[in-house]
């Protein structure tokens, strides 16, 4: 089976980098959101990413008006009744997420593909809100969706290999690399993520070195892009905080317990960039690393 059009359920950050990298990849893509208001935002962020692409000279201008003409935004999910593939990226909620699944499922003829970008939740819980259990599995990007190579492609016991098949050709169409993963709380990389970047806030608390000592340390000693503080801030310490409780509900591992501090800076606001104020002060350039936060 071979996918050709493209729905996508949510245009915040997830939704519309999958959204672009659909209609990049030469799908017709339709972007489903619960309102105009957010819909033009998410639109308005993929325009901001193909300007820019232009500008630093990633992409003609061609391309980008190929790309935009291949995305359509709506507010009323019929409008993705005839879509082989259906990707969901809405917040990280089980019941909201089975609720769109069982609406989704009785729109759309019984070939349709349904996925969804969940993190953390399990996908199998989320295919039984449906009747197609074998046309259902989980597609897992990375932020930023545009740039991250990866895609972990997420099947249950009983996710047909035609679909696997189908779902591994989209993810190489987007010029991303797919990994085949099976439906275990984490997935890959977050099972190895993120007990990394909760022993990086208890190595602060322990005092074995600052914020920004601790970055550089896997910055510079590991070659990773970003050290754990800054990816913290990233993602989101929200986000963050959400996935480590479902990873602790599912293990009952010490690894998976979110650190007090995680905690507590998610109570007080301080969610990281889209904040203004994580584990760094966004205010002032370059950011401030808050060190005060363990005294
Ligand atoms: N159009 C086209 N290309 C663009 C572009 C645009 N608008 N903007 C940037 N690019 C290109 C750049 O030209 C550059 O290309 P090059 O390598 O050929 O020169 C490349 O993309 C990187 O862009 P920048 O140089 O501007 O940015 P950085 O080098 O600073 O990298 C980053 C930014 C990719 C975000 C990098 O810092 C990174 O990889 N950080 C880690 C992110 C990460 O770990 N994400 C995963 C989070 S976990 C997650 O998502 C899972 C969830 O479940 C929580």
């Amino acid at each position: 089976m071979k996918i050709r059009t493209v729905g996508v359920i949510g245009s915040g950050l997830m939704g519309s980098g999958i959204a672009q990298v659909s209609a990049q990849a030469g799908h017709r893509t339709m972007i489903l959101e619960v309102s105009r208001e957010l819909l033009d935002k998410g639109m308005q962020r993929i325009e901001g990413f193909l300007r820019a692409g232009v500008e630093k000279e990633k992409l003609t201008a061609e391309t980008r008006d190929r790309i935009l003409s291949l995305l359509k935004g709506t507010t009323d999910i019929k409008d993705l009744a005839d879509c082989d593939l259906i990707l969901e990226a809405i917040t990280e909620n089980l019941q909201a997420k089975r609720d769109l699944f069982a609406k989704l499922d009785r729109l759309c003829g019984p070939s349709t593909i349904f996925a969804s970008n969940t993190s953390s939740l399990s996908i199998t819980e989320m295919m039984t809100a449906t009747s197609r259990p074998s046309r259902f599995l989980g597609l897992h990007f990375f932020n930023p969706v545009p740039l991250m190579k990866l895609v972990e492609v997420i099947r249950t016991i009983v996710t047909a290999e035609e679909v696997e098949a189908a779902a591994l050709e989209f993810v190489r169409a987007t010029g991303k690399t797919p990994i085949r993963t099976s439906d275990r709380t984490g997935f890959i990389v977050n099972r190895l993520l993120v007990p990394y970047i909760l022993d990086s806030i208890r190595a602060l608390e322990n005092g074995v070195g600052t914020i920004e000592e601790i970055d550089a340390g896997m910055r510079l000693g590991c070659g990773h892009p970003m050290g754990p503080f800054t990816l913290l801030d990233f993602v989101g310490l929200d986000t963050t905080y959400y996935i480590a409780g479902i990873m602790f509900d599912e293990f009952k591992e010490a690894r998976f317990a979110p650190p007090p501090l995680l905690k507590r800076m998610v109570l007080a606001g301080m969610l990281g960039r889209k904040t203004g104020k994580g584990f760094y002060d966004y205010s002032q350039s370059p950011p401030v690393p808050l060190n005060h936060l363990t005294a």
